[in-house]
């Protein structure tokens, strides 16, 4: 039996020897830099491969393939990407700083296709804008394709939209303009449509073994005694019978067809796609569903272990070939798996499903008690890492607060998420709320809430603390820490969209309601103060603007600053020299963080949205809804 160190050090000769089989050369620039690189991260992923796949006979040539494949695309990475490399290797806390603000958008919906996104570019600058993420735009099944994240090939962008050399140029752009370009790496399923998927339906048994597939029941039986059903709308469980009666694991739409992972000719292929991305100048990839990648009988297959050794393997390839690329996770589960992925080796950038959550619960329940404990408990994360802090998606939002934590505080789990359901759907007297219900599991009694920000804030219904909420939830997002996320549309007040409805491939899926086309009049209101758009817009560039100018917001360091006022949640911020005390005011009415609580601030501080100044020592009183982000007066 060979020890780990002797096995690292035959593998890397059979990998040499592929390389040079290959042609692929030392002694030039590009392969003296690739061999750096390999040197330092080809133990950590053979490691990593050796665990995942050490069992299978095909083990090492697959690893040999993949350096291979790693220094081709090396070789194939263009010039100013690896300017790009060596500038985020220099720097690599970038992404840490006060002045990152994301967006995101629909290339159809907000633009029509690649070039006419281009023309907002300008507006993205004056917005502030330095991260953009384009909702998925691969080629994808044309009915229904859930958003684009049915991808049929990786390699070309929707023929709507335009081609892979419009991306690349866009990707220049906005470099140029300052802004990274974000796109998905939906890695957990094809389309149905899909080479690899229409091989497997064909009976191939190469790519049948892409996916999971059985001839009977018996396994999908068994492994859906303990897997949630995530779209229980489309199909139940989480098989689906094909043409040919085999079944095939389908964790979410029917035409979604997971990959097997366990199978490393598909870690190969997939790292593959994964570098041809990078090398179009995607800066961030999100990875999409990172829960489900690895699955496992008799658990729930999401977040096994696999799933992280599955991530940290493939930025091992990131780190020899595309070095830049960073990986950001959606992970929309229980907050203690959300954080197990926020790590440098596997996602140093994360969505923060639970805080965007516990905003509007708090809006609902005009109480601070669950997002302080969460802020206090759950917020802090790797110093190297960053949350991406968000008022809402193109999804649902979706109660993924711990019951255990709610339980403390004298909250059942089950009845809270079942008041925020109706409160949102407008079915709890007196909401301000217009959501749509989706994803109603009547087994369960599991439900999700579907609508855009001004719709679920109060804008839509009339309601007079409206504007007000939609700026107290941007504020949180803007001042939490991390990058945030702006939902492009919502800087002008979108309302929902039933035009869904009427579209065949998107009538039963009611995340569409929350995913409208670019409100051209609202946008034509921005600068009138007269109306919904003009205020949103004039208060949103406030807190923009005040968090650009404001070194304390950057990073991540938090801690909570008591209030003492069950409806006023408090946290302060610092860095650089500077702390930011965010108060924000939940309650539908004034309420007063007294004297007593402001003993060790600075007497006098400035807000730092609104450049008003308080004596602190007398207490503040802050408006219904209001946020104050207050600072050392200078
Ligand atoms: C992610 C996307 C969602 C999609 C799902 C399946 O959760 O955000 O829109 O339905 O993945 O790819
Ligand atoms: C589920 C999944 C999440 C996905 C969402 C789409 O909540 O856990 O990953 O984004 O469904 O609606």
């Amino acid at each position: 039996m060979l020890s780990t160190t002797q096995q690292r050090k035959a593998a890397k000769s059979y990998v040499l020897a592929a390389l040079e089989d290959a042609g692929l050369s030392r002694n030039d620039d590009d392969g003296r830099a690739f061999h750096a690189r390999f040197e330092a991260h080809f133990p950590q992923l053979f490691d990593l491969f050796a665990t995942l796949y050490g069992a299978h006979e095909s083990c090492l040539d697959q690893l040999a393939q993949l350096i291979v494949l790693a220094q081709t695309s090396w070789r194939d990475r263009a010039d100013d990407l690896k300017t790009l490399d060596a500038a985020r290797e220099a720097t690599p806390d970038w992404f840490q700083s006060n002045q990152m603000l994301g967006a995101f958008c629909y290339v159809d919906r907000y633009a029509g296709n690649l070039a006419g996104l281009k023309e907002h570019v300008p507006y993205f600058q004056e917005l502030g804008i330095t991260y953009l993420h384009l909702m998925p735009l691969f080629d994808c099944p044309k009915e229904n394709s859930d958003g684009g994240y049915a991808v049929s090939s990786y390699r070309e962008v929707r023929a709507d939209l335009g081609t892979m050399a419009d991306l690349r140029a866009l990707a220049k752009d906005l470099r140029e303009a300052g802004i990274s370009l974000v796109v998905d790496f939906v890695f957990n399923h094809t389309s149905n449509e899909h080479e690899w998927a229409q091989k497997a339906a064909a009976g191939d048994p190469e790519y049948s073994d892409y996916y999971w597939i059985f001839n009977d029941r018996r396994m999908p039986d068994a492994f859906e005694r303990t897997v949630r059903e995530v779209f229980p709308d489309d199909h139940p469980g989480a098989f689906i019978q094909m043409e040919d009666g085999r079944w095939i694991w389908s964790t979410f739409h029917s035409f979604q067809w997971d990959l097997n992972y366990s199978n490393p000719a598909v870690f190969c292929a997939m790292a593959g796609e994964m570098l041809a991305l990078a090398n179009q100048g995607v800066d961030l990839i999100r990875m999409d569903a990172v829960a489900f990648i690895w699955k496992r009988l008799g658990t729930t297959c999401e977040s096994q272990p696999e799933a992280h050794l599955l991530l940290r393997a493939f930025n091992a390839v990131c780190r020899i070939a595309a070095p830049s690329l960073l990986f950001k996770s959606e992970a929309i589960v229980h907050p203690d798996e959300v954080v197990s992925y926020i790590d440098p080796e596997e996602c140093p950038i994360s969505y923060n499903p639970l805080l965007m959550a516990l905003s509007w619960e708090a809006l609902a329940t005009r109480k601070v008690e669950l997002i302080d404990q969460a802020i206090t408990r759950r917020q802090p994360i790797n110093a190297d890492c960053a949350w991406v802090n968000y008022v809402r998606s193109h999804d649902d939002i979706g109660w993924t607060f711990a019951d255990e934590d709610a339980a403390e505080l004298d909250i059942l789990g089950f009845d809270h998420r079942r008041f925020l359901n109706s409160f949102y759907t407008n079915q709890f007297e007196g909401s301000f709320a217009r959501g749509v219900p989706f994803q109603y599991n009547p087994k369960t009694g599991d439900c999700r809430v579907c609508g855009t920000t001004a719709s679920l804030t109060g804008v839509e219904a009339g309601d007079a603390g409206g504007i007000d909420r939609m700026i107290l939830l941007y504020g949180i997002a803007f001042s939490a820490g991390g990058i945030p996320l702006l939902s492009l549309g919502d800087e002008v007040g979108q309302l929902n969209d039933d035009a869904y409805k009427q579209n065949p491939g998107q009538a039963k899926d009611q995340r569409w309601v929350g995913r409208p086309l670019r409100p051209d009049v609202l946008y034509a209101q921005r600068f009138d103060p007269e109306t919904n758009a003009g205020q949103i817009f004039a208060r949103m560039k406030q807190l923009i603007e005040a968090r650009r100018a404001a070194p304390g917001l950057a990073g991540n360091a938090i801690r909570p600053f008591p209030t003492d006022n069950p409806h006023v949640l408090g946290y302060v911020r610092s860095g650089d020299g500077q702390e930011v005390c965010i108060l924000a005011n939940f309650a539908d009415d004034a309420q007063e963080v007294a004297a007593d609580q402001f003993l060790e601030t600075p007497p006098r501080m400035t807000d730092l949205i609104t450049g008003e100044s308080y004596h602190v020592r007398t207490g503040v009183t802050l408006a219904a809804h209001q946020i104050l982000w207050l600072s050392l007066a200078v």
